[in-house]
C-alpha cells in the first residue's frame, strides 16, 4: 500500500506571513496544498479567492488541490486551470450535472474531484466513479475549520473503498476536517489516500514537527 498524503490546509495558515507558511509546507513531508475555496452562498462563510490563490501557485512546489465550496462551479473551471491548480474539487450537492463537470475539468488537463457532505451517501457515486479522480469525504460540515471529526466517517471511507474496488476504478479516497494525530491512523486504515489537516497542524508550536510525526504515524 502507498504512502498516504498530506495536505495542509492553507485556509488555517497567517495569511499576513503568506510566504512563510507556504515555504514551510514546501520544506516538510507534507504532500499537497489544500485550497479550501468558500463563496458565502454554498457554505456560510467566504474564505479566499483568485489573488490569494495566485500567490499560492507562485511560492508553492507541491500539488495544489483545490476544494471549491461554490454553487455553479463550472463558471470559474478555466480561471482554476490558469491558476496552476492540480486537482480540481467541486461538491456534488453543488452540481446539477456532474457528469459533465468532470469531463470539463479533465478537459482543462486537470484532476477532477467530488466532495461530498457529512449526509450524503457514497452511493451517489456509483454511476460516475470511474470518471473521477479523486472522492473528498467532509468529516466535518464545509464552512469552517477547526471543528470536530464525525465518527461517521471511517463507515463511509471503507463503503468507498469497496465501491472502487468493486468498479475497478483508481480514484483516490481524501478526508477533510477534523483530522489530527489520535484519528490520522484509523481513517488511513480504513482506506484513505489523502488527509486534510488545517487547524491541528497551523495552530501547533511547531507545525513542521506536526507535519513530520504526522507522517511517521502513517508510514
Ligand atoms: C472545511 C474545509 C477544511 C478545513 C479543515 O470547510 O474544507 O479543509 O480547512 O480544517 P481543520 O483541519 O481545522 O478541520
Ligand atoms: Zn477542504
Amino acid at each position: 500500500m502507498s504512502k498516504t498524503l498530506i495536505a495542509p490546509s492553507i485556509l488555517a495558515a497567517d495569511f499576513g506571513n503568506l510566504q512563510r507558511d507556504i515555504e514551510m509546507v514546501n520544506n516538510s513531508e507534507a504532500d499537497w496544498f489544500h485550497l479550501d475555496i468558500m463563496d458565502g452562498v454554498f457554505v456560510p462563510n467566504i474564505s479566499y479567492g483568485m489573488p490569494i490563490i495566485s500567490t499560492i501557485n507562485k511560492h508553492a512546489t507541491k500539488t495544489l488541490d483545490a476544494h471549491l465550496m461554490i454553487v455553479d462551479p463550472d463558471r470559474y473551471i478555466k480561471v482554476f486551470a490558469k491558476l496552476g491548480v492540480d486537482y480540481l474539487t467541486v461538491h456534488y450537492e453543488a452540481c446539477t450535472h456532474l457528469h459533465r463537470t468532470l469531463q470539463a475539468i479533465k478537459a482543462e488537463g486537470m484532476k477532477a474531484g467530488v466532495a461530498l457532505n457529512p449526509h450524503t451517501n457514497v452511493s451517489v457515486l456509483e454511476d460516475t466513479i470511474q470518471d473521477i479522480d479523486l472522492v473528498l469525504i467532509m468529516s466535518v460540515n464545509p464552512g469552517f475549520g477547526g471543528q470536530s471529526f464525525i465518527e461517521n466517517t471511517y463507515a463511509k471511507v471503507e463503503k468507498l473503498k469497496n465501491l472502487i474496488l468493486q468498479k475497478n476504478a483508481s480514484t483516490l479516497i481524501e478526508v477533510d476536517g477534523g483530522v489530527t494525530n489520535k484519528n490520522a491512523k484509523k481513517i488511513a486504515d480504513a482506506g484513505a489516500d489523502a488527509l486534510v489537516a488545517g487547524s491541528y497542524i497551523f495552530r501547533s508550536e511547531n507545525p513542521t514537527e506536526t507535519i513530520k510525526n504526522m507522517s511517521e504515524l502513517l508510514k
